[in-house]
């Protein structure tokens, strides 16, 4: 077992985890964040995608004790109290999502890819920088709207496209 301690959504965390335990797993099960979701285990769907200092990453491909001493940012941690983030306010405005499995990865995704794109964002790159994110439902049709909507809001807006 070893000491993992980490910024989550802003708060100090620590506990005990096993060696092999992933970051998946130490969110959902000790921290019980269970918005991040497994789809996988295998790093193929993008369901368990969450920042770690400012970047997207698969948190089924990184064990907890590596992250110890990161900065993590969850899908329970975008929005402000009962305001939505602004990708959350767009997928809910253009119909981003049908069972809603894949669309905290989706919405990780989409902030990270928003922040790294200030100047914005068009079809083309929103549907390749999503390659790594499935989803069974919707077709992307409406998830590609909602991120290019979103990206459109908060062109230039330095505040909100992710917490740290
Ligand atoms: Fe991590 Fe599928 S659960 S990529
Ligand atoms: Fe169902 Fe994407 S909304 S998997």
């Amino acid at each position: 077992m070893s000491d993992v301690s980490l910024m989550v959504n802003g708060k100090r965390v620590s506990g005990a985890a096993e060696d092999r335990t992933l970051l998946v797993h130490f969110l959902r099960e000790n921290l019980g964040l269970t918005g991040t979701h497994v789809g996988c285990d295998t790093s193929q769907c993008g369901a368990c995608v969450v920042h770690v200092d400012g970047k997207a990453v698969k948190s089924c491909s990184m064990l907890a004790v590596q992250a110890s001493g990161s900065t993590v940012v969850t899908i329970e941690g975008l929005a402000n109290g009962a305001d939505l983030h602004p990708v959350q306010a767009a997928f809910k405005e253009h119909h981003g999502l049908q069972c809603g499995f894949c669309t905290p990865g989706m919405i990780m995704t989409a902030t990270d890819m928003i922040s790294r794109h200030p100047e914005g964002l068009d079809e083309a790159t929103v549907r390749a920088e999503l390659e790594g994110n499935i989803c069974r439902c919707t077709g992307y049709h409406n998830i590609v709207k909602a991120i290019l909507a979103a990206s459109k809001t908060m062109k230039g807006s330095k505040g909100r496209a992710k917490q740290a």
